[in-house]
């Protein structure tokens, strides 16, 4: 099993960085040197995660980071992008934790020796429990504590670091912690979600503002993800439909930070269901970014509905991961070259795309064909968009390893490393593979070329 991309794509350029990523709360476990988070206590909680799981333990990342670091060394990537747990490096009464910091610099040391560059991503849906037990991200204080813990992590970690994100998927933090409430908090209530979404995007701004301090010399920026949405008909209710959960999951997370303004069904929501703008909010979260991140997985279809703006419907007969997301690259291409010409966007990197398959290890291999076969049609997607003018300078697989996929706990497995969870045992996959050799081949090409 392969993966290739045309000879002449800008893909197979050295300039162009691939990575592998992962998230805090996903792999580390090491409870007991941090803080609760919000996440410890919705696991803790009765039909929270379907297999009844939690973050104690994870990939035990916190113990075996010098072997899993060897591992994505052998891969041969580029990048590793992390997230930092929050309440591993900050204590309840503000000052540092010496303890979480010393192990983030060992691993980001361990990083440089290796020549990979480190993506950091500063907030990963881990907010401490003592925060939300102030409100958390309905609390427009927690972004002031945000903006405090980011200074705190950028002067420990010096110029370790290549690149920082503030935050990781703030729609994912606002809609599904604080409007449906099927992560955590577990928060329901159409008159929450706009609220949590406006004071993360005003902790990204206030960091933004941080991070061109003190750390002026690292590529610092967010990332957002998008489900590009798609009519069921071309009947003109449903386009409205279309359009208008369109700005409801994925314009209201990019417009303000580009056009420093909410898209225009904000005056269109019932005044309970707005967010608190205090003057000068808008500014502070457009404040420049050095580049975007993106996240695509999948895509969404809507229609016009008797009782609600829009309904989401599945189509049937369609090929879906073992998420049940319809795997649909072409969405990601047109999502990329329709960002583009909205918007006017600093580089692009993506900084996740990958599939859970239902995979098995037979003989010490995984024979994960299906991924492989996602990852190269995805692949496909980005060079076309490049080849159609969208400046994209990188490419992160989500992800690294198997790991705890949130309310699905540990039943569905992303990655392109396989994780017995009973002995910690890795295993690469095919598709772990497929991906070694392609970054293997590009650096050939290269070679051959200078
Ligand atoms: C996006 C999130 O950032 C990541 O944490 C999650 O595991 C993947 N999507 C897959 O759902």
């Amino acid at each position: 099993m392969k993966l290739t991309l045309p000879y002449n794509s800008k893909m197979n350029s050295t300039d162009f960085i691939y990575g592998v990523a992962t998230a805090s709360f996903q792999i580390e476990g090491g409870i007991e040197q941090r803080l609760p988070c919000i996440w410890d206590t919705f696991c803790s909680l009765e039909n929270t995660i379907v297999d009844g799981s939690n973050g104690d333990v994870a990939c035990d990342h916190y113990h075996k980071w010098p072997q899993d670091i060897e591992m994505i060394e052998s891969l041969g990537v580029d990048a590793y992008r992390l997230s930092i747990s929050w309440g591993r490096v900050v204590n309840e009464d503000g000052s540092i934790n010496a303890t979480g910091i010393a192990f983030y610099i060992a691993l980001l040391d361990k990083l440089i020796e290796k020549n990979i560059k480190s993506f950091v991503t500063l907030y990963h849906w881990d907010l401490p429990q003592h925060l939300e037990d102030k409100g958390g991200w309905l609390n427009r204080e927690t972004a002031y504590e945000f903006q405090k813990y980011t200074e705190i992590v950028i002067k420990a970690f010096g110029n370790r670091v290549h690149s920082y994100a503030t935050l990781n998927e703030p729609f994912c933090s606002a809609y599904l912690g604080y409007e449906i409430g099927i992560h955590a908090p577990g928060i329901k209530g159409k008159e929450f979600g706009k609220k949590a979404a406006h004071h993360l995007l005003l902790a990204h701004g206030l960091a933004m503002q941080s991070l061109k301090k003190l750390s002026p010399n690292t590529l610092n920026g967010i990332v957002l993800n998008f489900s590009p949405s798609y009519p069921a008909s071309q009947n003109p209710a449903d386009i409205a439909a279309t359009q208008f959960a369109d700005d409801y999951f994925n314009q209201w997370y990019i417009k303000p930070i580009f056009d420093a303004q909410y898209p225009e069904i904000l005056s269109q929501l019932p005044l309970s269901q707005q967010p608190d703008i205090i003057a000068g909010d808008m500014d502070i979260i457009a404040e420049s970014v050095d580049f975007l991140g993106i996240n695509y997985y999948t895509r969404a279809i809507y229609q016009a509905d008797e009782n609600e703006i829009f309904a989401q419907i599945t189509l049937k007969d369609v090929p879906l991961t073992d998420m049940g997301w319809e795997i649909y690259p072409s969405g990601f291409s047109d999502l990329l070259i329709s960002l583009n010409a909205k918007y006017t966007l600093p580089p692009i990197y993506i900084t996740e795309n990958g599939a859970a398959m239902p995979d098995s290890i037979k003989d010490g291999k995984v024979e994960d064909a299906h991924r492989v076969a996602y990852y190269q049609s995805h692949l496909n997607a980005v060079n076309t968009a490049i080849e159609s003018g969208v400046d994209i300078r990188g490419y992160f697989a989500w992800s690294l390893m198997d790991n705890f996929e949130w309310a699905e706990g540990y039943l569905k497995r992303f990655g392109i490393v396989y994780v017995d969870y009973q002995s910690q045992e890795r295993t690469i996959k095919a598709s772990g593979y497929a991906y070694r050799d392609l970054i293997h081949q590009r650096n050939s090409n290269y070679l051959s070329n200078s």
